[in-house]
């Protein structure tokens, strides 16, 4: 089952989810900050949430790979917050993410040790191993810095900039609160798909987006192209000049 996040503001449909809970529901999968809206739950989300699965053995699964990556002093509302939720979940997160290593595939999760022992099983049959040097150098970043604590005010930037850059431009962005994806909307230059308007833009002004259906069950992303701001600031400042002419 999924719950859709819909445009304009990818907000969480409670009445949705409540809907959708059956007798039958084992876990829920949480994703906070979201790839691909930039979307970011609140304290309100997580107790809509505690209330749902209150009286119920349902799991939950939250993927918080972009837990450090969120802006304009914005907190990240982790599950392991919350008492009620932390007791039942699994939270997964990504050196990839924090330490600028995207594509590593070395990551963590946290969880009460009954649940911790099933992840362990099924890691072992699924991933089975990672590159053990990586791990111990991680381990040394962490103790160095827990809380990465430069990365908000890095990303933060990198977004302002690409904004500012981009403004002017006919493609208008969509509220990022946190990861390093920002969403254009194009409806003022074209009525395409957005998969024909990543083809485009890739053919007629050599800058690449992904168009956000290709992360969603059912079609209610609007008319946007998901753009990462991760990157060096003379790519921003090439890629922004491109889409100025769009
Ligand atoms: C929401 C989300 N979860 C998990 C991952 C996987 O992260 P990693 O490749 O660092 O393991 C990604 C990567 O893009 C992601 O966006």
């Amino acid at each position: 089952m999924f719950v859709s996040l819909r445009y304009p503001d990818y907000a969480v449909d409670w009445d949705d989810v409540r809907r959708k809970i059956s007798p039958r529901t084992r876990a829920i999968l949480v994703n906070t900050p979201h790839n691909p809206t930039g979307m970011v739950w609140s304290a309100d989300d997580m107790h809509r949430l505690a209330a749902l699965v209150d009286g119920t053995d349902i799991l939950l699964i939250s993927d918080e790979v972009y837990e450090h990556i969120i802006f304009d002093g914005i907190r990240h509302e982790s599950l392991l917050r919350y008492p009620e939720l932390r007791s039942r979940a699994v939270v997964i997160s990504s050196f990839g993410k924090t330490f600028h290593t995207t594509g590593w595939k070395v990551g963590y999760s946290l969880a009460p040790q009954p649940l911790l022992a099933e992840v362990q099983r099924v890691h072992q049959f699924v991933t089975f191993t990672v590159h053990a040097p990586s791990q111990v150098a991680f381990a040394e970043f962490v103790r160095r810095d827990p809380c990465a604590a430069q990365l908000p005010a890095f990303y933060q930037g990198k977004r302002d900039r690409f904004l500012q850059l981009i403004d002017g431009s006919r493609l208008a962005p969509l509220r990022c609160d946190g990861t390093y994806f920002q969403l254009l909307d194009y409806s003022s230059v074209s009525g395409e798909s957005d998969r024909e308007m990543a083809m485009h833009l890739i053919r007629e002004h050599g800058v690449a987006a992904i168009p956000c259906s290709a992360f969603l069950y059912e079609d209610t992303g609007g008319p946007v192209l998901r753009f990462c701001f991760a990157k060096k600031d003379e790519t921003l400042e090439k890629a922004a000049e491109r889409l100025r002419g769009v």
